[in-house]
């Protein structure tokens, strides 16, 4: 009644038709995305600065319509073995950066990391994905045995890594050695946003060259980076995009940041939960194929977030199959979701869950459909 008395009757209903007009309008935004799989950028910049609900519902209803078109309501499982958390680099936002002297430290043995993969197995994974801090005590050798004695042990799984950067060489070696993936996130595609993450001695121009490499050799890629970084801007955000766009990759991985209390950006804010959604879901409309993990960051910030995010479009969760006292050293941020169902022993309550919202986990080795990834999509 107040309202009525204080702006009258008229302009509560021009107001009214105005947000309605402002609605539909953000909505052709999502209908031209869908259609088109690209925006330019200030039409990104209107849709990643959205809130209102109606339309954020319908970004996601769109992304999943997507998804299913091309998946189904299939949603891969893969196991994630986290074999180091050993690092030679210092990312400031990163739990186990080499300066972390607060970090128990560990390395899994060849034979652990086959146990792990027999567990895996018989749990019925069918993709491995081997991840670490960069640690030379895996030297191109070492790891190549590993990656052999996986693919003869179990010739029917795919093997991931995501090992970070290395020499061309060594990528392909361990390509030669039957390794099939590799996950490297870009972390941010903008020069100066990229200084404010890591130190000197780092470099986007080798990051971005190391992606164009493992596509060279053949590997199926991901790339992504992190919602809500310090620093990061709605530009930072679509220069993301643009990057992805150009590199094709097969696989994008995108979680919030949070913050670990033992780092340099112990005290930054984490990002959020609507902002990732919001991503997960362009991303599904700009690259329909793209295989898109709900990630255990996401299932960090929310108990229902793995679930969230596949209803905005992701198609892959990844649950821990790293022996039990290990979890809780690769801490590369606070909180991290390591028991429940991040677990994967956990996997039947996990399926439970999935299919609680409509979808079937799926033990395929569930290769990427992006048969064109070609890069140097500049017009996208
Ligand atoms: N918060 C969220 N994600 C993080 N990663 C590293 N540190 C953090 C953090 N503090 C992500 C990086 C890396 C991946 C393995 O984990 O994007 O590529």
């Amino acid at each position: 009644m107040l309202k009525m008395e204080k702006y009258g009757r008229n302009s509560y209903h021009t107001g009214k038709k105005e947000m309605e007009g402002q609605l539909s309008e953000q909505k052709a935004l999502v209908d031209k995305l869908r259609k088109e799989q690209t925006l330019c950028d200030a039409e990104l910049k209107q849709l990643l600065a959205v809130h209102e609900q109606p339309v954020l519902d319908y970004l996601y209803l769109n992304a999943r319509q997507v998804q299913q078109l091309h998946y189904g309501n299939k949603v891969y499982v893969r196991g994630l073995i986290e074999f180091t958390n050993y690092c030679r680099n210092n990312c400031y936002y990163c739990g186990i950066r080499r300066e972390n002297k607060n970090l128990q430290r560990y390395r899994l043995s060849d034979e652990q990391i086959l146990s792990c993969a027999k567990e895996g197995y018989s749990l019925g994974f069918r993709t491995f994905v081997l991840q670490g801090g960069e640690d030379a005590a895996y030297t191109k050798e070492k790891l190549g045995n590993i990656i052999r004695q996986l693919k003869e042990q179990f010739p029917d799984c795919a093997v991931t890594l995501s090992f970070g950067e290395q020499d061309f060489e060594t990528y392909q070696f361990w390509h030669d050695c039957g390794a099939d993936r590799y996950l490297l996130r870009h972390e941010t595609a903008c020069q100066a946003h990229y200084r404010m993450l890591h130190p000197a001695e780092m470099s986007l121009s080798n990051r971005k060259n190391c992606l164009s490499q493992l596509k060279e050799i053949g590997y199926q890629t991901g790339s992504g980076f992190m919602i809500g970084s310090p620093g990061q801007t709605l530009d930072n955000l679509i220069e993301d995009l643009r990057y992805l766009k150009k590199l094709r990759p097969h696989m994008a991985g995108i979680g919030p940041f949070l913050p670990q209390h033992d780092t340099p950006f112990a005290k930054e804010a984490a990002g959020t939960l609507e902002m990732t959604l919001k991503l997960l879901a362009v991303l599904r409309l700009l690259f329909p194929k793209i295989l898109l993990p709900a990630t255990t960051a996401l299932g960090s910030i929310h108990p229902k977030g793995r679930e969230m995010g596949i209803l905005a479009g992701a198609n892959v969760i990844m649950p821990n199959l790293s022996p039990a006292d290990v979890r809780e050293k690769y801490m590369l941020y606070d909180h991290k979701a390591v028991t429940g169902d991040e677990s994967a022993q956990n996997i039947k309550k996990l399926a439970v869950h999935i299919q609680e919202t409509g979808y079937e986990l799926c033990y395929e080795r569930g290769d990427s459909l992006m048969t064109d990834t070609q890069s140097g999509d500049d017009n996208a």
